[in-house]
This record gives structure tokens, C-alpha cells and sequence, in this order.
């Protein structure tokens, strides 16, 4: 018999992994998007599920929305945002060591779509993979970014939401047809001399998975399925956790970071709903400076691609400064959320 001793006894050989020199912080270098060309106005989909333009504003505040072209896919609208947010950042795309791609819309389990887009952006080496948190993906890759940097696994990562949500929502379905909408955002991180990313603070609750689910689990389609799965959403059950819910993370991101609301420049929050957007921003007590994004209104819910898209849109028409705070909020199926306050590029 072996004594216990001799059991844990530990070779010599494998003590002392060496670990990479971390960094002070991580930073958002450079911020793109893509957002297909065709405007679809309400009317186009309110036929469908009969309803109207103003039943939509009214419930939603979305106006219109982008539709994918055929061949704008999952992963050539993830290069397309990736690409513009190396060239803002400055960075050559051989240098990218991570490609973290957030998307709920790509349908297929295996490969992942990641080592594509990494691929098509020029990053040929980098580690690649798909971060599933739904609507919240996008914040929760851009914390596990902010992780890999810091602890200088990484030095370049390119974070990027891409949705082509008209693949898996029924334009029959009242609940879900007016309100999601596809496109891609990206942002590049890299390492800082002081933190400009914070700390993020998540949640997941499995136990009300059904709130947001497909109509059918994958595997129940079977080899014949001529019929993909579509989103299948308790909207007013959401609707309440969500306002509930986004305004709690939001502070509870403000203390991690040590800042108040007096410190930000902009609240971007997941564009599921307009008055979703409001009501936390209420609730927020935000002082007037603060610039709320309402990206939601033409773009609708373009879920992981969300809050990349509004904070492109904000920056790309100057109505926030450069180097100023924003606080975003994902939030969505799971339920999952995740929430971080980071410096603007
Ligand atoms: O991205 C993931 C996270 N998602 C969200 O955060 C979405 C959260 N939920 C929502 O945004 C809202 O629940 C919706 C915008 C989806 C729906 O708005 P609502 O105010 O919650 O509507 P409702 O489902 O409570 O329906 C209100 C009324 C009903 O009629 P009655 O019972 O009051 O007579 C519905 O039958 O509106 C009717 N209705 C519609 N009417 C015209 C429901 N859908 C439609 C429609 N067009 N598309």
C-alpha cells in the first residue's frame, strides 16, 4: 500500500509555473461597426404580425431597423466591424493574439464561427472562440478581454458582437418579429498603464431559461428538419425583470469601479426597448450630462451586437467625448447580464 505521504508528494519538476508579467490595465483602443444596407421601416413588418408603426414606436421606440443582405453572414459582418476597429485603433491584425466573437444568431454548434472571423480580419494566429451569453455576450466577452490583457495572457483582443437575428426570428411571431434587427460591432483592447476597463459585474439566473428560448430545442428537430428553431420571447416577464435587473448591475458596476454617476459621460445599455433604456436611465438618477444611448431606435435589437453598435454611434457623431466614461449594461437570455464602466477610445 502507498502511504499518504508518498501520494502527495510533489516532483520537483512541476513546481513554479512560470505566469505572464501581468499589466496596471486594459483599454478600449478602437471601436467599429457594420450595419447592412437595407433600412426595413416598420411597416414593412408590422403586415406580418398585424400591427402598425405606431403600436411599435408606442411599445418598442424602434422606428426601423437593418436587415441583412444574403450575403452578409454572421462571420463577414464580424470582419467587416473587426477591420474598422483595428484601423482605429492602429493596430496590424497580425498582432491580435484573441478574437472573442458574442453572437446568439450563428447557427451552427461546431467549428465555432471565432477562428473564421479571426481568419477573415487577418488575425491568422490568434486564439479563437464564441462567447454564448446571448444579449449579454458582448459585456461579458469584453470582460474576459479586460481579464486576458491584464494578466498579459494576451496583448491584442478583438471583441466583436455579430447578429443576423432575421435567421432565427419568425416574422409571424407577434412577440419578436419587430423588434430585433442584424449587424456587427467590434472593439479592440489592448494593454494601459492605468485600468480603463472596470470591474464586471455578472449574473446568471438558469432557472428562468424559458423567459427567452428558441421554439424548439435543436436536437428534438431532428436530421429532416426542414423548419430552423425561432426565439420565443415572454416579453412583459422580461420586460420587468430587466428593469428591475439593469439598474441594479449599473450601480453595483459604478461602486466596483469606485465612481459615481457624476463621473460618466454616457449610459449604453443593451437597445432592447426603448423604454426599458428610460426607465433605468430614470431609476439612474443620471445628472443631465450624461448622454443616453438611444441607438435603438434605427438600429432595434441587434442583441450581442448592441451596445458595440450604439457606442460606435455615439463616438461616430461626436456626442460623446473621447476619453470619457461609459457604462454599459448587457442583458438578455439565460437570464444572464453582465455590466462594466469603461473609457471611451
Ligand atoms: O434582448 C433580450 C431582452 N429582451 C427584452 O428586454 C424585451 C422585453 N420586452 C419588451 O420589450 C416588451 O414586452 C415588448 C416590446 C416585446 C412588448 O411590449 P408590451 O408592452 O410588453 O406588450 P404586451 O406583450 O404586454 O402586449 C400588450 C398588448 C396586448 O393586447 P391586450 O391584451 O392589451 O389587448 C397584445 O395582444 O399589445 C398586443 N400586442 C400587439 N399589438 C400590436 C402584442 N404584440 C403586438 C404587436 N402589435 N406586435
Amino acid at each position: 500500500m502507498t502511504g499518504a505521504s508518498e501520494v502527495t508528494e510533489v516532483p520537483e519538476a512541476v513546481r513554479g509555473l512560470s505566469a505572464p508579467a501581468a499589466v496596471p490595465g486594459s483599454r478600449i483602443l478602437g471601436v467599429g461597426a457594420y450595419r447592412p444596407a437595407r433600412v426595413v421601416p416598420n411597416s414593412e413588418v408590422a403586415e406580418a404580425i398585424d400591427s402598425g408603426d405606431e403600436w411599435i414606436r408606442r411599445r418598442s421606440g424602434i422606428a426601423g431597423r437593418r436587415f441583412a443582405a444574403p450575403d452578409d453572414t454572421v462571420v463577414s459582418m464580424a470582419v467587416a466591424a473587426s477591420v474598422k476597429a483595428l484601423a482605429q485603433a492602429g493596430i496590424a491584425p497580425g498582432t491580435v493574439d484573441t478574437v472573442l466573437l458574442a453572437s446568439m444568431s450563428y447557427r451552427e454548434q461546431s467549428p465555432p464561427a471565432a477562428p473564421r472571423v479571426a481568419h477573415g480580419m487577418g488575425a491568422v494566429a490568434a486564439g479563437a472562440m464564441d462567447v454564448g451569453a446571448a444579449c449579454a455576450g458582448f459585456c461579458h466577452a469584453l470582460a474576459t478581454a479586460d481579464s486576458l490583457v491584464r494578466s498579459g495572457n494576451s496583448r491584442y483582443v478583438v471583441v466583436v458582437g455579430s447578429e443576423r437575428m432575421t435567421d432565427i426570428v419568425d416574422p409571424y411571431d407577434r412577440g419578436t418579429a419587430f423588434l430585433f434587427g442584424d449587424g456587427a460591432g467590434a472593439m479592440v483592447v489592448g494593454p494601459a498603464d492605468d485600468p480603463g476597463i472596470g470591474p464586471v459585474v455578472w449574473g446568471s439566473e438558469g432557472d428562468r431559461h424559458e423567459a427567452i428560448a428558441h421554439s424548439a430545442p435543436w436536437p428534438a428537430q431532428g436530421a429532416a428538419a426542414e423548419v430552423t428553431p425561432t426565439l420565443r420571447m415572454d416579453g412583459p416577464a422580461v420586460f420587468r425583470w430587466a428593469v428591475a435587473t439593469v439598474p441594479r448591475a449599473a450601480r453595483a458596476a459604478l461602486t466596483a469601479a469606485g465612481l459615481t454617476v457624476a463621473d460618466l459621460a454616457a449610459f449604453v445599455p443593451h437597445q432592447a426597448n426603448l423604454r426599458i433604456i428610460d426607465t433605468a436611465a430614470d431609476a439612474l438618477r443620471l445628472p443631465p450630462h450624461v448622454v443616453v444611448a438611444r441607438d435603438v431606435v434605427h438600429t432595434a435589437n441587434t442583441s450581442a451586437a448592441s451596445v458595440p453598435l450604439a457606442v460606435e454611434e455615439l463616438l461616430a457623431r461626436g456626442a460623446v467625448p473621447r476619453g470619457g466614461r461609459a457604462l454599459l449594461v448587457g442583458f438578455g437570455a439565460g437570464l444572464s447580464h453582465a455590466a462594466q464602466v469603461v473609457v471611451l477610445p
